[in-house]
């Protein structure tokens, strides 16, 4: 088996389902991690899905996928508008990163433009809901697989 694809989430995610649905949308994070182990076993990765409202914890899980991740997924919530520490953590990883929200933060409130994470991140998918995570994880394992050729 290959390194796996790493999909690391911030704060208040572990709350989806009942946080501002209208936004979010009804699926779990449960339901989110089954739809991307799926997706990532058709191109054969297995996942490491994990979710912390804490923004040290984030960076040492960054750091891990810095050494073990054949790509980074990651949704950093509201620390993606706020996180340098994540930002600097980011540019550890050679492997592949992909920016995934659920919503388009482009489209919300102004203070959500500002984005420290979309400065290094290989793309972003944003908007599509759950979908999102979907579509990230299977450019995630693209990308690796091209890196791997
Ligand atoms: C989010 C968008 C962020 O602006 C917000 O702080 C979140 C979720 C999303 O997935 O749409 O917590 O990352």
């Amino acid at each position: 088996m290959p390194n796996p694809i790493f999909i690391l989430n911030g704060p208040n995610l572990n709350r989806l389902g009942v946080r501002e649905p209208e936004i979010y949308g009804a699926e779990t994070l449960d339901d989110i991690r089954a739809a991307c182990a799926d997706r990532a076993m058709a191109f054969g990765f297995n996942i490491e899905f994990r979710q912390t409202n804490h923004e040290g914890q984030l960076v040492d899980w960054v750091q891990e996928a810095a050494d073990a991740a054949a790509a980074l997924v990651i949704n950093p919530a509201a620390y993606g508008h706020t996180s340098v520490a994540l930002h600097d953590a980011l540019k550890l990883v050679d492997a592949p990163i992909v920016e995934v929200h659920l919503s388009n933060p482009a489209a919300r409130e102004s203070f959500r433009r500002r984005n420290y994470v979309t400065r290094v991140a290989d793309g972003t998918v944003s908007g599509f809901g759950a979908t999102s995570y979907v579509l990230g994880v299977e450019a995630a394992c693209r990308f690796a697989m091209k890196r791997s050729d």
